[in-house]
């Protein structure tokens, strides 16, 4: 009875007003379920769309996301009113300043911090995972010289995912991942391994072959981030060792971007997973979704708008017309934190020790003013709209001479981790994996009939017949000219 009453308690009673039935859904983790909703179901009304489905069940709408848990998680816990971000449960200001970023990465995937011989073989495996097969060389060499790294680097992913048959739930069953047992578990571990260890090998090698400069081979005895500087920058001194400022920065920020729970990219390596594809693939999806200039691109962005204010006196005219909705402050706002971002602080702090060797960077002063100015204005405060952490970031990488579409590479090599700690937390959730199909609201033409092409009307209009598009070079030239079973364009 007391648990029947209490379970009455924790839930939500909702009256259908077209049927006049109550249902109960029950609240768990502060949580309803939205297929509960299907049982809320009415005879159509006359004239209502059949498309509408009625007698099947409400629908919950949500789009972009905004109120809809897809997954329970042990992984990252963010509250973005107090600004506060965890990694299972560990502050980030604490893990930024005593762990590594490999350290975290082993805390994201495995649940907790690892014992001195935990982590030593977990470094070790990552570390000699980083080789690439030789003929990866020809795949970089196939792409333009001016190729987005980004670009290659979601290729180069995919790629890398056909030398590995054995992680292939398409040849192998689908169960590979899923089972759980000691063959899966070390099978899903070396790809894992795989994955961190080669990831900044395919980023440096994307960055090489832009230099045009011949790859190098992962070193031995370096740090993670140390070995990433290495395969970017040695050519060829003897006993080369980048800068440890830089590479402690560097572990700093990839500590800080290691994982940030279910953003865009991580949903998409979700999704793609839920398919039960390899976990090369859905890491080459993910690294899609970050490339988009609302996530991974917002650092490159906030540098190109520095460039165009140009200077700290420019920045009251630059935040007028944000306010008139004629531009964007990036590096400002987050769909979650409607505070200062917790990474920001310490990114700042980082910036200064990096600029004490780098020298400062001259978009500073127009960085800082332009904080100052919108921290304080009303058009922001009221939004809820403060610095995120591509605000600094994308500085520190300027000053470390980073070229600005290299940005983004630089966020998609440690978000790797969070990935594939999201990506493996699903594979092993009891009850399996589902594959994850939402519903749309359909309001599209209701049923009708074929037309033969002689009796259509032709419908004009922007948006509803292809738009004409320029020709250039050959097609222009080639319109003009006379050949057999010419079509006119
Ligand atoms: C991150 C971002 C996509 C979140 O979007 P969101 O959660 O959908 O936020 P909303 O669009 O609902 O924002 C609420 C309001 O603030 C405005 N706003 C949000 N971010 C803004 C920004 N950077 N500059 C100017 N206005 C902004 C919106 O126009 C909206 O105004 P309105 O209520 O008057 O229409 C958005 O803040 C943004 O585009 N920021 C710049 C890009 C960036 O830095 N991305 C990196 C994130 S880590």
């Amino acid at each position: 009875m007391g648990r029947s009453l209490e379970s009455e308690a924790n839930s939500l009673t909702v009256r259908d007003n077209r049927t006049g039935k109550t249902f109960n859904i029950p609240i768990v983790d502060n949580t309803i379920s939205a297929t509960a909703f299907k049982a809320i179901a009415a005879p159509r009304k006359e004239g209502e769309r059949e498309e509408n489905e009625t007698e099947k069940g409400l629908r919950v709408a949500d789009k972009g996301f905004l109120n809809t848990a897809v997954i329970q998680s042990q992984i990252t816990y963010i509250d973005g009113d107090a600004g506060v971000l965890r990694y299972r449960g560990y502050p980030i200001e604490q893990l930024a300043l005593h762990s590594s970023h490999l350290e975290t990465s082993y805390l994201l995937i495995y649940g907790h911090l690892p014992s001195r011989e935990q982590y030593k073989v977990f470094e070790s495996e990552i570390m000699h995972h980083s080789i690439v097969h030789a003929d990866a060389e020809g795949f970089f060499r196939s792409f333009r010289y001016d190729a987005h790294p980004m670009a290659i680097l979601t290729s180069a992913f995919s790629y890398l995912g056909s030398y590995y048959s054995e992680a292939n739930p398409s040849l192998q069953g689908q169960t590979l991942f899923t089972k759980g047992d000691h063959n899966s578990l070390a099978n899903m571990d070396k790809q894992i391994f795989r994955l961190i260890g080669k990831a900044t090998t395919l980023a440096a090698m994307a960055y090489r072959i832009r230099q045009g400069r011949d790859f190098v081979t992962p070193p031995t005895g370096l740090s993670y981030t140390g070995s990433f500087l290495y395969q970017m920058d040695h050519l060829g001194q003897e006993n080369y060792r980048p800068s440890p400022v830089l590479e402690r920065a560097l572990d700093v920020l990839f500590l800080l971007h290691a994982d940030h729970e279910l953003n865009a990219s991580c949903t998409t390596v979700l999704q793609t997973g839920s398919s039960l594809v390899d976990p090369y693939s859905a890491i080459a999806a993910g690294c899609a979704s970050l490339y988009g200039p609302l996530h991974g691109g917002a650092n490159e962005a906030v540098i190109r708008m520095l460039i165009s204010i140009g200077s700290p006196e420019n920045v009251p005219a630059f935040l007028e017309s944000v306010k008139r909705r004629e531009k964007v402050l990036s590096g400002f706002g987050h769909r979650v934190y409607k505070t200062s971002d917790p990474r920001s602080f310490i990114i700042r702090k980082t910036a200064d020790e990096v600029f004490k060797v780098t020298g400062k960077d001259e978009l500073l002063d127009t960085a800082m003013a332009l904080h100052d100015a919108a921290i304080k204005d009303e058009f922001f405060v009221k939004r809820k709209l403060a610095p995120n952490v591509d605000f600094w970031s994308g500085l520190i990488y300027r000053a470390m001479g980073f070229p600005l579409d290299f940005f983004p590479v630089l966020f998609a090599v440690p978000r790797v981790v969070g990935w594939l700690a999201h990506w493996r937390q699903m594979m092993l959730q009891s009850g399996g994996v589902k594959i994850w199909r939402p519903r749309q609201v359909y309001v599209g033409a209701g049923k009708r009939d074929f037309v033969p092409i002689e009796e259509r009307k032709p419908v004009e209009g922007p948006k509803q017949a292809p738009t004409p598009v320029m020709h250039s070079g050959i097609t222009k030239r080639t319109a003009m000219a006379e050949f057999k079973g010419k079509t006119k364009l």
